[in-house]
């Protein structure tokens, strides 16, 4: 248990989070909520023990697995309802199509943008009229910054990675315009971050 992978940020941010999305998800009897970019699955654990007629299913890309396995080998014993390991790396495979409720924290400004575009695409594609997506994560404003911290995590995630960085709100909105998903609701969330709801 000690040595079990652990985000303190997730510890703090998954109760904000399950607040707002529990009215989306307290009007599905059932349905599978699908996350992208799970590493530790503290997320979705959390979500799934809320809603037990919801399958949660989880996935990472092929070279953090391993971390999500681990993590999912531990909290699976007491959540039957939380699902996968599922392989998702935009820019190398498909999404899986039609799942009610897609969800993602904190990849975004992780991954180049050129693979963001690529999960836009993806999401856009993969999801039908009765999906909801929650994307969360901290975002730029018309290219402005909405506190210091950001501007400081932005300037760390540069020298760790030039391809990585706060994305662009418009830039997120205006991508999924382009395939019909729309942005539903702008939420600003604890820690300068957004939790941004689209539908298609
Ligand atoms: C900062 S971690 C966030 C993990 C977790 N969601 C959280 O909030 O703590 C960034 C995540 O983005 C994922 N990621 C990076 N590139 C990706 C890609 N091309 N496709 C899908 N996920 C990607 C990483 O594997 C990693 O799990």
């Amino acid at each position: 248990m000690n040595d079990l992978p652990n985000s303190e940020a997730c510890e703090r941010n998954k109760g904000p989070i399950l607040e707002v999305i529990t009215p989306y998800l307290s009007s599905s009897d059932n349905g599978e909520f699908f996350e992208i970019g799970s590493l530790t699955c503290q997320h979705s654990a959390h979500f799934a023990k809320a809603f037990a007629q919801i399958d949660f299913i989880t996935s990472e890309i092929r070279d953090n697995q391993n971390v999500l396995k681990m993590c999912l080998s531990h909290y699976q014993k007491k959540i039957p309802n939380l699902k996968g390991p599922l392989v998702y790396e935009a820019g190398f495979n498909k999404l899986e199509a039609g799942k009610k409720f897609y969800f993602t924290a904190n990849t975004l400004h992780i991954m180049p943008w050129k693979a963001a575009k690529t999960f836009i695409k993806d999401l856009a594609t993969a999801m039908d009229e009765n999906s909801t997506l929650f994307i969360y994560g901290p975002f730029k404003y018309h290219g402005n910054y909405t506190s210091t911290s950001n501007e400081q995590f932005d300037g760390f995630l540069k020298e760790r990675d030039a391809q990585s960085g706060i994305r662009n709100f418009e830039d997120i909105c205006n991508n999924f315009l382009k395939k019909g998903v729309f942005l539903k609701e702008d939420i600003a969330m604890p820690a300068n971050n957004q939790l941004l709801i689209f539908t298609k």
